[in-house]
């Protein structure tokens, strides 16, 4: 790249500024801004390789989510997984007992049907599947969303920016201004916020993929753990008088975003579910409340319920056995289960105007309503 002048340095950080605007597409070029634009275009080589995944907002109402019968494609799966397991130059590494396997030497984007219902049982059986040198960022939205489809019909967030003309692609995307709008996280002392994804939702979610096209150099890891081995921790009685307990979960809270952006939005809902549900695919039990969404036990009075609530978010929140923290590479994907996890962005990087971003992209299919068998719970 060319040597620059300080005042030519200025004028390049003048249009960066514009480039990582979140507002990509109301930003129109005006006339006195062009000469500086082309300015840049000549003198640097910014284009950013991902433009096309940045979020994207259209106004328009979406229509509200039917309940629907999912059929898990990990039920077809072979219980040995030896499609996936023992596919040529693949290794696949055991990261605690509790949560998390980490896959070498083997690409999401050439697996067959059968290697795909295969990693559906193993993302319900290890919670997360770390994939790395994975070719995934590149092989284009209409792939990417194919692949998602496999595991059941996705979802298309209640108010999400999404990626032109895919709306179930649903970038995660953080930039120097685009930081100052996470309105999850503003008036909290650290940026952790525990959840399953859209647990509100009448259909819960399933085999989820997420994956990384740009992050920082240091930080900006993704915390999972596995809400499987915190039931599990539990003693049996306490287990017991959690079964059949339900509580209602919101999406009204996430709803109320104020960037003043015209969005794609869905009414917000409210959805009663089981606290404690059963994986349709392995049949263990999870625990399934997280701080994010649910609002209160149904069956107890308002002091009950916090205290019950409190002491289960605590549990699960604060069990190292069954954590892991995945530091995101060029070329990592990540296949979890939301039905057997809960996960946390961390937004503790430094933001460098014009030069630090954290751009992800989640494909979201949705499974079935959560329930709680009470056979599976007696084995
Ligand atoms: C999410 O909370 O769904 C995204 C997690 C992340 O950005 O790491």
């Amino acid at each position: 790249m060319a040597t620059r002048t300080v005042s030519e340095t200025d004028q390049s950080n003048e249009q960066l500024k514009f480039e990582t605007s979140i507002d990509y597409e109301h930003n129109k070029v005006s006339d006195a801004e062009s000469y500086s634009r082309r300015w840049m275009l000549i003198h640097t080589d910014v284009k950013y390789k991902y433009e096309s995944y940045l979020p994207h907002y259209v106004p328009g109402l979406q229509p509200s989510l039917e309940e629907f019968q999912h059929e898990d494609v990990g039920l077809r799966a072979d219980l040995n997984k030896t499609a996936l397991l023992t596919a040529p130059g693949s290794i696949f590494e055991e990261i605690t007992p509790a949560i998390g396997t980490e896959v070498h030497g083997l690409q999401l984007s050439s697996l067959t049907p059968t290697q795909k219902d295969e990693l559906a049982l193993l993302a319900a059986e290890r919670g997360v599947v770390i994939f790395r040198g994975q070719d995934f960022a590149d092989i284009g939205p209409d792939r990417q969303r194919e692949f998602g489809r496999h595991f059941g019909p996705l979802h298309v967030h209640q108010h999400g920016g999404h990626v032109k003309d895919y709306p179930e692609l649903l970038p995660v995307y953080r930039d120097f201004t685009a930081g100052a709008v996470d309105n999850e996280i503003k008036d909290n002392v650290s940026s952790i916020k525990w959840h399953t994804d859209m647990s509100y939702e009448i259909n819960g979610m399933g085999t989820t993929i997420f994956y990384s096209l740009s992050t920082p150099e240091s930080g900006g890891d993704t915390l999972y753990l596995s809400t499987t081995a915190a039931y599990n921790a539990l003693s049996e009685d306490f287990r017991e008088r959690l079964h059949g307990l339900t509580a209602n979960h919101s999406g009204f809270a996430q709803a109320k975003v104020a960037d003043h952006k015209e969005r794609y939005i869905r009414e917000p809902i409210e959805t009663v579910h089981p606290i404690v549900r059963t994986h349709p695919v392995t049949k263990t039990n999870s625990l399934y409340i997280n701080r994010l969404y649910t609002r209160k036990i149904q069956e107890l009075k308002n002091e009950e319920s916090e205290t019950l609530l409190n002491f289960l978010y605590n549990h699960i929140e604060h069990g190292q056995d069954w954590h892991i923290r995945v530091h995101w590479r060029p070329g990592t994907v990540v296949v979890y289960d939301n039905r057997v996890t809960q996960h946390s962005a961390l937004r503790d990087f430094n933001v460098k105007e014009g030069e630090t971003k954290r751009h992800m992209l989640r494909i979201t299919p949705q499974a079935e309503r959560p329930y709680f068998d009470d056979g599976a719970a007696r084995g």
